[in-house]
């Protein structure tokens, strides 16, 4: 099995080298996730990546890795510490200044699943305007849904690697040792935002900001819908085959 990158340029900032630099897989794909917060995008996107080569590129990774002293905090990014803790938006400036100042990334040669970005339509018209100076173009949007109580069961019951950033649930995706990492053996925390207040809010920047871009998408032929109710697995089978993946590149699609 490849080692994963460890996506250090995209956490820490250009000045920073992946390491290993992602291989350049037979296809590339260039895809952003959209779906309310705990629908299981960053799940999904480790899962994804692991088929299709792809480099998992979260916004919300980044401010978590500046948050723990991975990087310098400007005063924009000391500023959304707060907004984040609320639960609310980043403002869009700060937002598309991080972005943009890991453009590269988005040339990576093994393709990106963007993930947390864009979440509103003046985000995504500036992806708009990057993607184009860089020469790409998004392959599609998958848009992930799910019942609100769902998602609510699977917010509380989330727990996170503070250092390798890998997503667990205390029932439905356990650690091997209960409260540590199966990957880098660091204890897991809650995360500050999966609080009641802040997931209430959370919810409400999704359906004010995020879910335009759904017709967004749409519009531009780009939109993927699909259920994100079962498994991990069985959503990654979905995803994978509304993306075109052929069958026998689909095995193998259990956790490592
Ligand atoms: P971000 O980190 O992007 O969080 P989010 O969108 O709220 O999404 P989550 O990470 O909460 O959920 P997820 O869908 O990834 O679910 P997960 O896979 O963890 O953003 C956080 C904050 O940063 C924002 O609120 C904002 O303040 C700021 N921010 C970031 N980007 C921004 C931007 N572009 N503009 C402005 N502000 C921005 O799964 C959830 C749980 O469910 C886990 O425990 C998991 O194990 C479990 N689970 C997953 N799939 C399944 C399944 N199929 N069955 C059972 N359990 C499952």
């Amino acid at each position: 099995m490849t080692v994963a990158p460890d996506r250090i340029a995209w956490l820490q900032g250009s000045a920073f080298r992946c390491d290993p630099e992602p291989e350049a897989p037979e296809r590339v794909y260039r895809l952003a996730l959209l779906g309310p917060p705990g629908v299981g995008k960053g799940t999904q996107a480790e899962l994804l990546c692991q088929h299709l080569g792809t480099c998992h590129l979260s916004t919300g990774d980044v401010f978590r890795a500046a948050f723990t002293g991975a990087c310098t905090l400007s005063p924009a990014l000391a500023a959304a510490q707060d907004t984040m803790r609320r639960g609310e938006l980043v403002p869009d400036d700060v937002v598309i200044l991080l972005v943009r100042e890991r453009s590269r990334c988005l040339r990576c040669r093994g393709g990106f699943l963007l993930d947390g970005f864009p979440r509103t339509v003046v985000q995504a018209r500036a992806l708009d305007a990057i993607l184009a100076e860089q020469g790409i173009a998004l392959d599609g949007v998958i848009s992930y849904h799910l019942p609100l109580d769902a998602i609510v069961a699977r917010l509380g019951g989330r727990r996170i690697c503070p250092q390798c950033k890998a997503v667990y649930h205390v029932t439905s995706h356990p650690p091997r040792q209960e409260g540590i990492c199966d990957h880098c053996g660091t204890a897991l925390v809650r995360r500050e935002d999966d609080c009641p207040e802040a997931i209430r809010v959370r919810m409400q920047a999704y359906e004010a900001d995020t879910c335009p871009l759904i017709d967004y998408y749409q519009a531009a032929g780009k939109l993927i819908s699909i259920p994100a109710s079962g498994t991990p697995e069985e959503i990654l089978l979905r995803t994978l085959a509304a993306l075109g993946v052929p069958e026998v590149q689909r095995s193998g699609t259990g956790r490592a």
